[in-house]
């Protein structure tokens, strides 16, 4: 008898250790990024692009808030930067990978561009990541993994890259998942049929 009691309040410790782990995770993340660090965020990407025209992200102005530049939304309350869409301003070199600093962004538009290199694995940060669409340019590497990190993904648009290697497993565990095109890729293997409410 002591013994299961004994075990049971070590269980109890267990619960609470992980817990308080848990959450302290979770305090240093939403200490860490705020709208602030979103502004830098999207500020550095800027500092690293060249668009066109020149000056299509004029607006994008560290005196003022990210809430008001163009092709920048945020959540109802202002809190955070919630969408992003960099589709067609003709901007080529690789996708930043501070983007996965954006932690609240719901929508990423970055499709009819030159964008090369691979797809960040930073991308696995944005959990709230609800589309993504960087269909249209000339992104190369394999999908990653930990896709499936994303889990609130609907919509998933690779379309005409240079994607390669395999499609991963793990594109199954995104149950919300109504549409994915990898067409025009050189990606290798079939689509899981699984795939999340996909037909
Ligand atoms: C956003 O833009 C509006 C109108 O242009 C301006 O009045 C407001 O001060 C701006 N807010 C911030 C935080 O930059
Ligand atoms: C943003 O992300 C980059 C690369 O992932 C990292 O080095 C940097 O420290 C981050 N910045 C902030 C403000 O968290
Ligand atoms: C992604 O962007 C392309 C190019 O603008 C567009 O044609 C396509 O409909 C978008 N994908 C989805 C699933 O909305
Ligand atoms: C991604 O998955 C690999 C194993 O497949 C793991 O080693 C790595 O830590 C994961 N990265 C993140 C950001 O979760």
């Amino acid at each position: 008898m002591a013994s299961i009691i004994h075990l049971s309040k070590l269980h109890i410790l267990i619960l609470l250790v992980f817990c308080s782990c848990f959450l302290h995770n979770t305090y240093v993340t939403s200490v860490t990024l705020s709208l602030d660090t979103d502004k830098q965020t999207l500020f550095y990407m800027k500092s690293k692009t060249i668009t066109q025209p020149p000056d299509a992200l004029a607006t994008w102005d560290p005196n003022t808030s990210p809430c008001n530049w163009t092709r920048v939304s945020c959540g109802d309350h202002g809190q955070r930067v919630v969408d992003v869409d960099l589709s067609g301003l003709g901007i080529s070199g690789p996708v930043n990978p501070h983007i996965g600093n954006l932690s609240f962004l719901r929508t990423l538009q970055l499709q009819e561009n030159q964008f090369q290199g691979i797809i960040p694995e930073t991308i696995t940060n944005l959990l709230r990541l609800r589309i993504l669409n960087i269909s249209f340019n000339s992104i190369q590497g394999a999908i990653p993994a930990n896709i499936s990190r994303c889990m609130k993904l609907r919509i998933v648009d690779f379309m005409q890259n240079k994607l390669s290697g395999s499609i991963p497993e793990d594109l199954t565990l995104l149950v919300n998942l109504q549409i994915l095109n990898l067409a025009g890729n050189h990606l290798s293997g079939s689509i899981p049929p699984s795939i999340g409410n996909l037909l």
